[in-house]
């Protein structure tokens, strides 16, 4: 299963890539308005440098022309670049020619399991249903990523991957591997919640006591 950072801030990309645990980085229109950079395309560059794997850069225009326009624009900032685009019928069709033409798209705000089938009929790589904001209008987020799991798993020519989004706690992560999902994007701080557990902690607080009575060194 890969983990993507679902972030625009700098310092939290550095500092969690440096756990060489990170395979991508997703980032949208929100999340750049809260970084507080002042080039997008300078941000983009700057982690796509960072990171090796997957960077999402979304397209900003609603309309199948511009939106292009930007896609192609943005394909071109780096290799590792995937252009996400809305789940919307220009959206599909700027991710049908992008990856037509090679280019990695990640197809967002997908919130069914019809909405999926389309994005993978349009040749995404990657489809990114939000689970989290389903469950804040009170339907099951996760049970929408294992619909989609289910249905891929039916058609090996489906290439597009599962991207889980919009998780809130290291549970939706827990779930989505066992449900097989290619890729969860998780904020910072529920990555780094995913390591931590109180019983690790007292383990480690033991072990360190006792080796200190024990007198004994390893270096
Ligand atoms: C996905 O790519 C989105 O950036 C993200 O997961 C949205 O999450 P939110 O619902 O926490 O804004």
């Amino acid at each position: 299963m890969k983990f993507f950072v679902d972030t625009a801030d700098l310092n939290d990309i550095k500092d969690l890539a440096a756990t060489g645990l990170l395979d991508g980085v997703t980032t949208n229109p929100s999340l750049v308005a809260k970084s507080g950079h002042a080039n997008f395309i300078e941000l983009i560059k700057e982690i796509a440098a960072i990171v090796p794997g997957p960077v999402s850069a979304e397209v900003a225009a609603t309309d199948y022309a511009p939106m292009l326009e930007e896609a192609l624009f943005l394909a071109k900032i780096a290799k590792n670049i995937a252009v996400k685009v809305p789940l919307t019928p220009a959206g599909l069709k700027v991710c049908k020619h992008l990856s037509e033409q090679g280019t990695m798209v990640n197809v967002t705000l997908c919130f069914s399991a019809a909405q999926a089938i389309l994005a993978a009929k349009a040749g995404a790589t990657f489809v990114s249903p939000f689970v989290g904001r389903l469950d804040d209008i009170g339907e099951n987020g996760m049970q929408l990523i294992a619909d989609i799991c289910q249905i891929f798993s039916s058609y090996p020519n489906f290439t597009t991957e599962v991207l889980v989004a919009s998780v809130r706690h290291p549970q939706h992560v827990v779930q989505a591997a066992l449900m097989g999902a290619h890729v969860a994007t998780i904020p910072p701080n529920v990555i780094r919640q995913l390591f931590a557990h109180p019983l690790t902690d007292k383990g480690l607080a033991q072990f360190v006591a006792d080796w200190k009575k024990s007198g004994q060194k390893i270096l």
